[in-house]
């Protein structure tokens, strides 16, 4: 079995839900308390084993990969302040780490990560989606991790949100189930309400093997006109193993306000540093 050594970062979305914060900037690098979007996702990531970071993006994104480059300016000038640049540590990559593809057009998810086929090659990959915040200890792709190296093939985040909501997600047809992992039997992209198969839906973490690639190479359109990778997923099952993993931890959905409102309450209370003040205040409330 091949480690997963690859992880595809989707961000070239427009973020036009948090217009006008995103006007200038991309929606990945909105703050979570202190660290943008991204950096929770390519930290999850390397926790979890992954070297190879690949960022598909769009123009205007460049924003991101200064993020991870070495800001001479900055650490020459701190440096001669005397500030410690240990704040910077997790930003910091090898070089050659993080490869950037552009996707050129808006064509979907699943066109998206095919824009990354060439990088990814004859491998296993991840897919992490980082709108989606997951907190976890281990974190969510590094328990993914464990559970692939057991049963191989294809091992997708999966979790239960109340039925009304399952027409914004990607669904699961379930088969065996140890409450754990998942037999995953058929996958749907936003079924319409009161059509879905169950209520586990894909929170956005993936090990992908490459064969999904080739299913993408026929850009077949699905939900709302785009190449969805939920439908080259379905092309898989019964070809490869295909399993659901129920992660230890929480979730937050940062892609919508009351979200990423949430998450940067429910990661400023555990920050030993601002954590008892933002209590306080809240309580005070
Ligand atoms: C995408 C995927 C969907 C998944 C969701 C998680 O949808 O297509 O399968 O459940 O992310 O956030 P989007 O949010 O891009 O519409």
């Amino acid at each position: 079995m091949k480690p997963v050594r690859k992880a595809v970062f989707p961000v070239a979305g427009l973020g036009t839900r948090f217009l006008p914060a995103t006007k200038a900037i991309p929606k990945e690098m909105i703050t979570l308390v202190d660290r943008p979007l991204i950096q929770y996702a390519i930290e999850e990531a390397r926790e979890a084993g992954i070297e190879q970071m690949i960022f598909v993006t769009g123009r205007g994104k460049g924003a991101l990969e200064d993020h991870f480059d070495i800001s001479f300016e900055l650490e020459t000038t701190m440096a001669a302040r005397g500030k410690s640049l240990d704040v910077l540590e997790s930003t910091r990559t090898e070089p050659g780490s993080v490869i950037s593809v552009r996707q050129q057009e808006p064509l979907g998810l699943g066109h998206a990560v095919w824009c990354a086929r060439n990088i990814v090659g004859d491998e296993p990959f991840a897919v992490f989606l980082p709108d989606e915040v997951m907190v976890g200890q281990p974190n969510c792709m590094a328990q993914m991790v464990q559970a692939y190296e057991k049963v191989g093939g294809n091992v997708v985040a999966v979790l239960e949100v109340p039925p009304s909501e399952t027409h914004r997600y990607g669904v699961v047809v379930p088969g065996a189930d140890d409450g754990k992992l998942v037999e995953i039997k058929g996958l749907v992209e936003k079924p319409p309400q009161g059509t879905a198969p169950s209520n586990l839906m894909l929170p956005g973490r993936y090990i992908l093997q490459p064969e999904v690639m080739r299913a993408l190479d026929a850009h077949e359109k699905g939900a709302g006109g785009e190449i969805q990778l939920t439908d080259a997923m379905a092309k898989l099952i019964g070809t490869q193993p295909f399993h659901g993993y129920r992660f230890d931890g929480e979730r937050h959905d940062c892609g919508e306000k009351v979200g990423f409102v949430i998450a940067n309450l429910a990661l400023a209370l555990r920050r030993e540093d601002i954590g008892p003040q933002v209590r306080a205040y809240i309580a005070d409330l």
